[in-house]
């Protein structure tokens, strides 16, 4: 080899090492980011593409495989928050087919480990199971009874979770003993299987979030995730998390195991536990692909997210033959699905107005089928991203869905963009009621700035009047407000409050039972606590989190109306800007008249103070600072976002701080945070910490 071989010989060695090196943190970081924060910054698709590319240098390049790489472990260190225990067997993690090819490469795999083992290869039978999308547990009985949960953690071992996992309904507590002769229950067994969030409750706790002004969690498994991992059992209780079982794995002998995996899902069965019902036996590799091609589509259709299929060699005594890498086992893969985004025309570009009067451009879409439902609208967010995309009528446009709830516009097919297509322009007047729109500051909306007339904006406000977080009137919904309001009979909160039953009756589809319940749940709300009323006024940068703060200073509507800026801005937790939009807010005319008629009719917030729940408490224990301008959400929102999820916010940089928070035009608190060495995240970073996509 002549010197300059050998040159570019070791340069190649050194850009490998550096690559490997590269893809082992971002692999450690995301794994942090997934298991323990449950906030991942990138898609699946992105991790699985890092880790191949891991795989395969080390592969390739055996020397250069650091004694540590994330390939020789799974997950990461559980939290300290737990307890810790020690799976009897490894809790490893699968590896992925992400195509129909590679799951006859995985069968060549197989059949080559076998022969190399001298085992007489004979047709493989399969078993094919539905892959939910949430966390893997390891559940202990013993005698029958529920002893012991935990999470993965790192593979080794995991978390305690037992106490939360007993609030999850369909975990059997007490097993059926197997079998009509009454055997005795083995005296100690082991199951394992997923936790997961149903669809309709991720949808339930999004909306409530989105409700409150909150970012929602990006996906089911996230939200199982920080369910699971609550301090306070009843909080995980609130949040109806579901478990299905989908492994037996350790016995004492007492009973006898069957050698087939589909036969120990019947095992299962009997016992008590729930076991996902699509599972099926293939009895070769052909019969596995169509249980794939089948559920593709048919998976939306379950009431539980899923996101590919495990495929597992049946004979299980071939298990123990092939055992593990590190990382998985050899005989079982998962085949995932490639991500939910669909291609379609945007027909139409409307602009909304919401309650405090920012419009939001939505795209009107050809109808396309996107992760089992029909998408007909989706967001553009803002006037920037509207630039960004340089997205217009006409163009074809890729459309994800994030959460499962808001579709959002991801890129534009400029190959197809007609000849003749328009650059889009935002609106300058409002296009409900015609009022210039106005843009404050560094602020990302444009907004109508005819806050007591813009029918729009009058009908939003009601909504938010009546919503669950708000003075949550049961009954009174989007359709009964626009009646209503069409009617002629409310223009703004109060008017709900002086309502008769014969003007309800005059309303198509009301009958008399049904107005007497809206009149009864209008006058229970009257009843809800002075935070509540706070929220439901609807003052800009008055998120659910500022109006508790603000009730527990101010003990009526009365008092804040006349509290000075000063006064308000000296409550903790509570700025200059806060005050000053609750000091415009009420030195407006049209918002004292509405005060003056709530108080006479008696809704006046005397319900009693109730704190805020965290939802979750992947932040817990942390401690955040916001400096600058965030493009995204206010900074309420921003702080109620760290509180729902158990962290802190505090209003200045010293030691105790985990993380500062910048926005544009940060100022002095950086350099400080700079100073003391602590860790600095932007917008985007702060969003995907909260479990927002961006
Ligand atoms: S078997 C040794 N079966 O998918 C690992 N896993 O991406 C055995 N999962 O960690 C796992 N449904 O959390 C198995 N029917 C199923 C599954 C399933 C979902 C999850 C599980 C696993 C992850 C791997």
């Amino acid at each position: 080899m002549s010197q300059l071989e050998k040159l570019s010989d070791w340069e190649e060695t050194a850009r490998v090492q550096e690559r490997i090196n590269w893809l082992s943190r971002q692999i450690e970081h995301h794994r942090f980011r997934y298991y323990i924060l449950s906030q991942p910054e990138i898609t699946d698709e992105e991790f699985d593409r890092l880790f191949r590319e891991l795989e395969d240098l080390e592969g390739r390049y055996p020397r250069l495989r650091n004694p540590d790489s994330p390939t020789q472990k799974v997950g990461v260190p559980p939290s300290t928050e737990f307890g810790q225990v020690r799976h009897r067997v490894p809790l490893l993690s699968l590896a992925n087919a992400m195509s129909l090819e590679e799951l006859d490469k995985w069968e060549e795999r197989l059949v080559r480990a076998l022969k190399n083992q001298d085992m007489e290869v004979g047709p493989l039978n399969y078993v094919c199971e539905l892959k939910i999308d949430g966390l893997s547990i390891a559940l202990t009985y013993r005698n029958g009874l529920f002893e012991q949960g935990a999470t993965r953690g790192n593979g080794e071992v995991g978390e305690d979770v037992t106490l939360n996992l007993k609030t999850v309904v369909n975990l059997p507590y007490r097993l059926n003993p197997p079998g009509p002769a009454e055997k005795p229950l083995p005296e100690m067994l082991e199951v394992r299987g997923e936790i997961y969030m149903p669809k309709a409750s991720f949808e339930a706790l999004n909306k409530a979030l989105i409700a409150e002004d909150e970012p929602p969690f990006a996906n089911p498994r996230n939200a199982a995730s920080g369910a699971l991992r609550q301090k306070d059992p009843r909080q995980t209780a609130k949040r109806n998390l579901a478990f299905f079982a989908y492994g037996l794995y350790v016995t004492d002998k007492t009973i006898k195991e069957p050698l087939s995996h589909f036969e120990s899902l019947n095992f299962l069965k009997k016992f008590g536990f729930p076991v996902e019902v699509h599972g099926r036996f293939a009895k070769n590799m052909q019969e596995v692909k169509d249980y794939c091609s089948e559920w593709e589509q048919k998976r939306h259709e379950l009431p539980y997210q899923t996101d590919g299929v495990v495929i597992k060699a049946d004979n299980r005594l071939l298990w123990q033959a092939l055992g593990a890498t590190a990382h998985s086992p050899r005989w079982a893969v998962a085949f995932k699905y490639p991500p939910e985004e669909a291609e379609t025309l945007i027909e139409d570009v409307r602009f909304e107005v919401g309650r405090t009067g920012a419009v939001t451009p939505i795209a009107w879409l050809k109808p396309v089928k996107l992760a089992g439902t029909t998408v007909k609208r989706a967001s553009l967010h803002n006037a920037d991203q509207i630039k960004r995309l340089d997205v217009r009528i006409g163009d074809a446009v890729v459309v994800r869905k994030a959460g499962e709830i808001i579709p959002e516009v991801v890129s534009v097919n400029l190959k197809r963009r007609p000849a003749q297509s328009e650059v889009l322009h935002y609106p300058t007047k409002c296009p409900v009621c015609g009022a210039h729109l106005e843009r404050s500051g560094n602020e990302v909306a444009f907004r109508c700035p005819n806050t007591a007339a813009c029918p729009s904006q009058v009908r939003r406000r009601i909504e938010h009047w009546v919503s669950r977080s708000a003075m949550d009137v049961d009954g009174v919904g989007e359709s009964l407000i626009e009646q209503l309001i069409n009617a002629g009979l409310i223009k703004n909160a109060s008017d709900l409050y002086r309502l008769t039953k014969e003007q309800l009756l005059t309303l198509e589809r009301m009958g008399e039972k049904s107005a007497e319940n809206v009149l009864a749940a209008l006058h229970a709300s009257k009843k809800r606590p002075l935070a509540n009323l706070f929220f439901a006024l609807g003052i800009r940068h008055v998120g659910q989190g500022v109006a508790e703060l603000l009730a527990g200073r101010f003990d009526s509507i009365a008092s804040l109306a006349k509290a000075s800026k000063e006064e308000i801005a000296s409550v903790e937790g509570v700025g200059p800007t806060i005050a000053q939009a609750v000091a415009e807010y009420f030195a407006e005319a049209p918002n004292q008249s509405l005060i003056k008629e709530l108080e006479a009719l008696g809704v006046t917030g005397e319900g009693g103070e109730e704190g805020v729940q965290p939802v979750s408490q992947e932040l817990a224990g942390k401690t955040f600072v916001l400096s600058g301008t965030l493009n995204t959400m206010d900074r309420t929102s921003a702080e109620k976002a760290i509180k729902r999820r158990g962290g802190r916010a505090t209003s200045s940089v010293t030691k105790k701080t985990n993380y500062l928070v910048v926005g544009d035009n940060p100022g002095s608190k950086l350099a400080k945070a700079q100073e003391l060495g602590i860790t600095v995240i932007d917008e985007s970073g702060f969003r995907s910490m909260l479990g927002i996509a961006d």
